[in-house]
């Protein structure tokens, strides 16, 4: 197997990150691809791309991932989301290609209380989170050389997310209300960008070790939102601005939000051997980043 990965919406939170992280594995060759690039909706472009570029792994960061926008763009969020993974898959199936797609925890309704494991029973309760799911279930149709990576609250130093957006209202506001009744386990983008290199070498490029299926892989530890923003601005130094708790009746979106959705990680850890550290110590380190 020759050691070629694409990268699909590469310009977005993972893809930036696997892209910084590439330079450290200089035995594997990277493609990274973004919409103007490599439109994943397009079967023509994404059949041309993988017969002209002939990876052995895709790794699909692409997706429509706005979970308010997805309700009143289901068309859009199903093309992006549900197809493009069914047509990522028949093109990987075509080429021998492996493919690694990342879900999301919103597969699941919140309303256990225990960490969700891989088999539990997906129901999702949000237009994006039924998209996803559709897209998993689109990929297992079509070929079986898939890993389909679910994670959570992902943030990193780029694009739009919670640790960026409570960043700003801290540095701008006197005062902002957070919901303190959604539980969940924020991953930073660079921890999951790690595994997913981790995979590629210990599993996928070493058929003795060859794990295809469902993994969830998120930082280790849970919060609520309101208490992912405290760390937040505890670790950011920022004391002038009070961080009001609220239930999330109080600020109705346009899409249902799960109310618990921590993932049991111990899957991943087992079968790869992956460490995952604490979404606490992960965060420091990207505030440290952006801090610096
Ligand atoms: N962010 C989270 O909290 C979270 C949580 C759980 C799971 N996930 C999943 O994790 C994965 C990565 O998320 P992320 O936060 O890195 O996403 P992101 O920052 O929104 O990046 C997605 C990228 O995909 C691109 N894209 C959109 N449509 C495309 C198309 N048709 N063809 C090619 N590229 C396209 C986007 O381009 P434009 O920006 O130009 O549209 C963007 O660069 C996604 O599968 C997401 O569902 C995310």
């Amino acid at each position: 197997m020759n050691s070629k990965i694409l990268v699909t919406g590469a310009n977005g939170q993972l893809g930036n990150e696997i892209r910084r992280l590439c330079k450290n594995f200089p035995g594997l060759e990277f493609i990274f691809t973004d919409v103007d690039m490599l439109d994943i909706t397009n079967p023509d472009a994404v059949s041309v791309f993988m017969e002209a570029s002939k990876p052995a792994i895709v790794v699909n960061c692409a997706a429509y991932t706005n979970v308010d926008g997805a309700e009143d763009n289901i068309k859009m969020a199903r093309k992006v989301n549900a197809l493009a993974p069914q047509v990522l898959a028949a093109a990987c199936a075509m080429q021998n290609a492996f493919l690694i797609h990342i879900s999301t925890d919103y597969v699941f309704d919140g309303e256990s209380n225990i960490p969700y494991v891989e088999d539990d029973v997906t129901n999702p309760i949000s237009v994006y989170g039924s998209s996803k799911l559709e897209g998993e279930e689109k990929i297992k149709t079509v070929f079986d050389d898939y890993l389909i990576i679910r994670t959570s609250w992902m943030y990193s130093e780029y694009g739009h997310n919670f640790m960026r957006t409570i960043l700003s209202l801290g540095r701008e506001k006197d005062k902002i209300e957070v919901v303190n009744d959604q539980f969940g386990s924020p991953t930073y983008a660079r921890d999951l960008a790690n595994c997913i290199i981790d995979i590629i070498i210990k599993s996928i490029l070493n058929p003795q070790a060859y794990l295809p299926g469902i993994y969830h892989y998120a930082n280790q530890g849970s919060c609520s939102w309101y208490e992912f923003a405290r760390e937040i601005f505890k670790i950011a130094g920022i004391t002038n601005c009070e961080i009001v708790p609220v239930t999330s009746d109080k600020y109705p979106a346009k899409a249902k939000r799960p109310k618990f959705t921590v993932l049991d990680t111990s899957k991943v850890r087992e079968s790869f051997g992956i460490g995952i550290p604490n979404w606490r110590d992960s965060l420091k380190e990207c505030l440290s980043s952006i801090i610096e």
